[in-house]
């Protein structure tokens, strides 16, 4: 990836009203987001009650991939129509690229 792991640590401020990451992490009004990169669409962790748009995305097999993470923190209601991530976006692409990079260190 090309992303920076250290710059996407800001970055994930913006998250972070709604979203945990790391040791101990638990969910808050989001899911907690250890292992998030590569896993089933809204499966993870199984104890989050995800929205039928996320859900069925799982069910239809797909992962979250790089591919679909920068579509996804692009613009999430695009992507999944329906979703309950009350979330416009990240306007600059290396940012996204920047907290999918920090994300991926925890696995
Ligand atoms: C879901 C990342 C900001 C609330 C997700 C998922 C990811 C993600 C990857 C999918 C989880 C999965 O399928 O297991 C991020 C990142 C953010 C961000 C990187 C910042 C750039 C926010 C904010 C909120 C929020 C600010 C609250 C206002 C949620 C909720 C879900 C979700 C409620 C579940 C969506 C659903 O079931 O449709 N987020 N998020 N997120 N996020 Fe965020």
């Amino acid at each position: 990836a090309a992303g920076d792991a250290a710059k996407g640590e800001k970055v994930f401020k913006k998250c972070q009203a709604c979203h945990a990451v790391g040791d101990g992490a638990k969910n808050k009004v989001g899911p907690a987001l250890n292992g998030i990169v590569g896993s089933k669409i809204g499966t993870h962790p199984e104890d989050f009650a995800f929205s039928k748009a996320l859900k069925e995305k799982g069910e239809a097999g797909e992962t979250w991939t790089e591919d679909n993470l920068k579509a996804w923190l692009e613009s999430p209601k695009d992507f999944a129509k329906g979703t309950k991530m009350a979330f416009a976006g990240l306007k600059k692409e290396q940012d996204i690229e920047d907290v999918i990079a920090y994300l991926e260190q925890f696995k």
